[in-house]
């Protein structure tokens, strides 16, 4: 059977998918925050995991908890739970995240109503997409890089905590703004490239952690994490096939909504890079980011310099293919910028644009002193 939300909760996704979240009438928006703010109590005969469903659902209408608009607009609070329900294994976790974010993006591509976008643009589209899904499957995330993602998948497909994980997780997220169509397409764009975020900083302390030991998991690791990467240039590729003017349509909607707020990016730049002085002025600017390089420049900026200190030839071999891979990404980034930024318009973040962009897409590595502990998964705040 497959499987579907309690009526109540697919009532609140209904009412969200109409015309955008951006169109809710604030009587809506009060009703949606008093979910979060003020539970119900349990009507009787209740599903068990009904209110978890409401939580997830209504957390980012929240007024009583302080959520930075990136997190409000990406619901990267479900990907979070999504993993803590895999708390043995995230790193299939996230992958699996990301294989869902992009299978729920093509079936809105597929659904699309005549005219949201020309058949043949949405035919380069999927195509684009499908290469990234593709080779996701294709990818392997264990400490011998021995069983594909695919394939480990596959092995739990008819279990139906992990089948209904993955409905939650496409079901409760992605909900753009607008009512535009291309505005799904930049959405799981974002999911996508967090769960790389996410991936290679894992992967590279997995490396850190097993180097002194099993040189072997840790070179497999630093591959995976090269690998894994390339997913970045595969996801740009598909947001892409978007036009300037079909960005200007809902760039308004998102607000200040920016991933310069992603706890996650700036703590897998961190691990790889160092904390960069010229970062300092941008990570002061939000509470969240403040407190996270408190934490990082402790744990893990250590632990990407372990690293880069093995000596060993195929770690430092995969290393530097990461950051090549990165700095490919950065420079397309920078590209996006160019291209569908004029350039008076500053980024949502409140930079200066493209120009912010520009002085980060070299990097420079900062030496770092030994310590290590465990993986968080800064998806949220
Ligand atoms: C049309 C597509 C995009 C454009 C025009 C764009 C533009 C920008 C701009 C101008 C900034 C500077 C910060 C600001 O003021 O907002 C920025 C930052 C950032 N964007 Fe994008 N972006 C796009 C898509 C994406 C996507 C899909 C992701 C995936 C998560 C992403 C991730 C980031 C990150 C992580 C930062 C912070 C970079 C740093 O601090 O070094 N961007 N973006």
């Amino acid at each position: 059977m497959e499987p579907r939300l309690p009526e109540h909760c697919a009532h609140i996704v209904r009412i969200q998918r109409e015309r955008g979240r951006a169109a809710l009438a604030p009587e809506r928006l009060d009703e949606l925050a008093g979910y979060h703010d003020r539970p119900p109590a349990p009507a009787d005969g209740e599903a068990d995991g009904e209110a978890e469903l409401l939580g997830l659902l209504t957390r980012p209408f929240s007024r009583t908890t302080d959520i930075p608009r990136y997190y409000r607009y990406t619901d990267l609070h479900v990907f979070d739970w999504f993993l803590d329900q895999r708390p043995d294994d995230q790193l299939t976790g996230a992958a699996e995240a990301l294989a869902v974010s992009l299978t729920a993006l093509l079936a809105v591509e597929r659904a699309a109503p005549a005219g949201a976008i020309d058949p043949a643009t949405s035919a380069e589209r999927q195509q684009r997409l499908r290469a990234p899904l593709d080779r996701v499957a294709e990818l392997t995330f264990d400490p011998a890089g021995a069983v594909p993602l695919g394939e480990a998948l596959r092995a739990r497909e008819n279990d139906p905590r992990a089948r209904w994980n993955r409905f939650v997780l496409a079901e409760c997220t992605g909900f753009p703004q607008s009512d535009k169509h291309d505005e799904h397409l930049f959405l799981r764009s974002v999911h996508a490239c967090e769960m790389v975020f996410f991936l290679v900083r894992a992967l590279v302390l997995r490396a850190a952690e097993t180097c002194a030991g099993d040189r072997r998991e840790a070179r497999t690791r630093l591959r995976q994490a090269v690998l894994t990467a390339e997913l970045l240039n595969g996801v740009f590729s598909a947001l892409w096939t978007m036009s300037p003017e079909r960005f200007m349509e809902f760039r308004a909607e998102t607000g200040d909504a920016s991933a310069v707020q992603s706890m996650n990016y700036h703590a897998m730049e961190i691990v790889l890079y160092g904390l960069d002085p010229e970062k300092e002025k941008v990570l002061a600017e939000y509470g969240h980011l403040a407190e996270l390089r408190g934490i990082l420049a402790e744990e893990w900026q250590a632990q990407g310099a372990r690293v880069r200190a093995a000596g060993d030839g195929e770690m430092d071999r995969h290393l530097d293919a990461l950051l090549r891979v990165l700095r490919r990404w950065r420079g397309r980034h920078y590209g996006f910028a160019v291209r569908y930024l004029t350039p008076e318009l500053t980024g949502s973040g409140g930079t200066e644009g493209a120009n912010y962009l520009k002085r980060f897409v070299e990097k420079r590595g900062l030496p770092a002193p030994e310590r290590s502990r465990g993986v968080r998964t800064f998806l949220t705040c």
